[in-house]
């Protein structure tokens, strides 16, 4: 089975929720999508940190899985206000969301760095969610592929193809992100999922390059989740306010379903 029998479909609820709200979602989310085959859906929610253990722990099931929305580059060490691998782990962390557009440019992250948190990931066996993505100037300019190509080739240093099977990817273009974002039209998305996957080839060879998943963000709502699923190596959905109330993240997961399924036996 390859890992893109799957739809990959999650949110990252960002400084928003507090622990008892994040409670509240979770169980509503595993409630509303409880006929789900875990064969054929992997969601995930990624609350702050705070919440990441309460979250695992008011599960029933393991199917829906908890991330965090960063981490530091070592296992442990002098570095004041970071959050390490281990202690994710412990708490119950199945994947960590790493180089999201508001770490890397609010708070001036670099490729490097997110390398450094790749590499810890994949040593203490998180999955790592890797998010790359152009700012508005360099689409403008016509480097975007030039930019994603940059962030994975950093981003990735050092992994082995066999480290690359545990992997995902998320692209976000910066100016398609928040309340003040642009959604991205479908062909757009196709032709920088396209790079990315090329890129992913090139890095790890066809195996496991070709089976990657690739997740597309950035202000997908109920209106345009069915149109950007359709296109090709969209492997999945990663949202953020449209996905915030567990009845709109079920009502675009039911949306996009089928519409995935049709690809699937195309
Ligand atoms: P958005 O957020 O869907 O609200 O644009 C996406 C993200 O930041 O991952």
């Amino acid at each position: 089975m390859s890992r893109l029998d799957k739809l990959y479909l999650g949110t990252n609820t960002k400084m928003y929720k507090t622990i008892s709200q994040t409670k509240e979602f979770v169980r509503s989310l595993e409630r509303l999508t409880g006929d789900m085959s875990e064969e054929e859906t992997s969601l995930f929610v990624i609350p702050s940190f705070p919440s990441v253990g309460p979250a695992k722990q008011c599960l029933s099931s393991g199917r829906i899985r908890i991330g965090a929305q960063n981490m530091g580059w070592e296992e442990e060490g002098p570095f004041s206000g970071e959050v390490s691998a281990p202690m994710l782990k412990e708490l119950g962390a199945d994947l960590v969301m790493i180089g999201h557009s508001e770490r890397r440019h609010e708070l001036r992250e670099t490729d490097r760095m997110e390398n450094g948190k790749v590499l810890c990931a994949l040593r203490n066996g998180i999955t790592p969610l890797l998010c790359i993505g152009e700012t508005g100037e360099q689409k403008d300019y016509k480097i975007s592929d030039e930019c994603l190509s940059i962030q994975l080739k950093t981003g990735l240093s050092q992994v082995s193809a066999e480290e690359a099977e545990k992997i995902w990817i998320a692209y976000e273009p910066v100016w398609a992100i928040g309340a003040k974002g642009t959604p991205a039209d479908p062909e757009y998305v196709r032709r920088r999922h396209s790079t990315i996957r090329h890129t992913l080839e090139a890095l790890f060879g066809e195996t496991p390059g070709r089976e990657i998943p690739i997740l597309y963000g950035g202000s997908v709502n109920i209106d345009n989740a069915v149109s950007i699923i359709r296109e090709e190596n969209v492997d999945g959905l990663f949202i953020g306010r449209s996905a915030w109330e567990a009845d709109s993240f079920n009502r675009i997961i039911r949306d996009v379903l089928p519409v995935w399924r049709e690809k699937q036996r195309a």
